[in-house]
């Protein structure tokens, strides 16, 4: 079968092809690939700064937020059917036996850092006409979400992290989203940057009653201003607003979603955060020149008004069903929307050009089988 592969060693992206796998065991199930999305980890794989092979392989077969369609399951798979649409998780437990979150599938939560990902670290990914899986990493999707369930992995994240804000904020009993409480005051959050997965996240902001607002480096009247207005969020470009006018316009800053991978803004707005906030990273920033950063400032408000930073990687099993569940109700109120995310699709033999030449728009994919 025909898959996209990096070939680090070579410094090499190609189309290759691999042998189609076969069903590995009871709980297992042959997927035929629909669609793979393309993110910034791609992008660093192809660049070779980041991804390593299966041991013994030579090239990493790329991919791991895709869309696939059933085609054959083993003996004991119950819950899933020939036909079924469902997307594949992307990170395999360690095989420690001290690894509490691996042996209880929270891998997301890994201590040793010893797990795999698929088209990522250690594991083939999902670029390729089929793979197989194990039925505890397929998360089934309903029909209806065919055209946009690409984005369940990505939001996925969010899920997560919104999880955690959520937890986080049940020290504070009276009213804030998640909480014990209904909120009386709108909370406000602010999302770093206007990729899939500050979209995404703000998408998920709204829909739990956070009073959003966006922050990029786009201009104020870009196609991504339209859409982080049409999802129900403000858009602040960082042409008009720098990061002070940006918290002196929002009031207050309850939470923050980074989700841009840039260091320097991310320390600008920590200290910007109000009182009893959370600020959350999702980004992974290369490596640049160290930068000066008031930690007086930023230590002094994390005490005295009762500040946490937290970071978060990866997603569990309830937070692809969860997504799954929000796109479902975002697709029935504003399908338009969640449809203009996906703003690039091309075929698998040109991934490998596209990859490597950057591709604009927000959220890119494979079409790997169109039916
Ligand atoms: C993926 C995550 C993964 C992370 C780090 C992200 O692009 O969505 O599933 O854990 O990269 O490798
Ligand atoms: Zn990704």
């Amino acid at each position: 079968m025909k898959a996209v592969a990096v070939f680090p060693a070579q410094r090499r992206v190609a189309v290759v092809a691999h042998e189609k796998p076969q069903l590995a065991g009871p709980c297992t199930a042959r997927v035929r690939t629909v669609e793979v999305g393309i993110c910034g980890t791609d992008k660093e794989i192809v660049s070779f700064a980041y991804g390593t092979p299966p041991p013994g392989s030579p090239y990493l077969i790329l991919g791991h937020e895709a869309l696939g369609r059933v085609a054959e399951v083993a003996r004991d798979v119950a819950a899933l059917r020939p036909g079924d649409l469902v997307v594949p998780m992307v990170r395999r437990p360690c095989p420690h036996d001290s690894c509490l979150p691996c042996r209880t599938g929270r891998q997301d939560f890994c201590t040793t850092g010893d797990f795999t990902e698929r088209g990522i670290k250690g594991a083939h990914g999902f670029l390729a006409e089929c793979f197989v899986e194990e039925d505890r990493f397929l998360v089934p999707v309903p029909p209806d979400l065919r055209d946009v369930a690409v984005l369940v992995e990505p939001l996925s994240i969010a899920e997560k992290a919104l999880r955690q804000v959520e937890q986080v904020q049940r020290r504070l009993p009276w009213g804030c989203p998640g909480g014990q409480v209904e909120p009386t005051v709108r909370h406000r959050a602010l999302v770093l940057g206007a990729g899939p997965v500050g979209l995404l996240g703000a998408m998920a902001l709204v829909r739990r009653g956070f009073e959003t607002f966006v922050y990029s480096r786009e201009a104020p009247n870009g196609p991504k201003a339209e859409v982080v207005s049409a999802l129900g969020a403000r858009y602040l470009s960082a042409l008009s607003f720098s990061p002070e006018q940006a918290a002196a316009e929002m009031g207050s800053i309850d939470l923050v979603y980074e989700a841009v991978g840039a260091s320097r803004l991310a320390f600008e707005v920590m200290p910007l955060l109000g009182p009893n906030a959370v600020f959350v990273f999702t980004g992974v920033p290369g490596r640049k020149a160290p930068v000066e950063v008031d930690t007086d400032r930023i230590m002094r408000n994390l005490v005295l008004r009762n500040q946490v930073v937290f970071g978060t990687v990866n997603a569990d099993r309830s937070a692809y069903e969860q997504a799954v569940e929000d796109l479902r109700t975002w697709c029935a109120e504003r399908p338009r929307v969640v449809r203009s995310l996906l703003t690039g699709r091309f075929s698998l033999d040109e991934a490998p050009a596209r990859l490597r030449s950057g591709m604009g728009g927000i959220k890119n994919v494979v079409v790997v089988e169109s039916d």
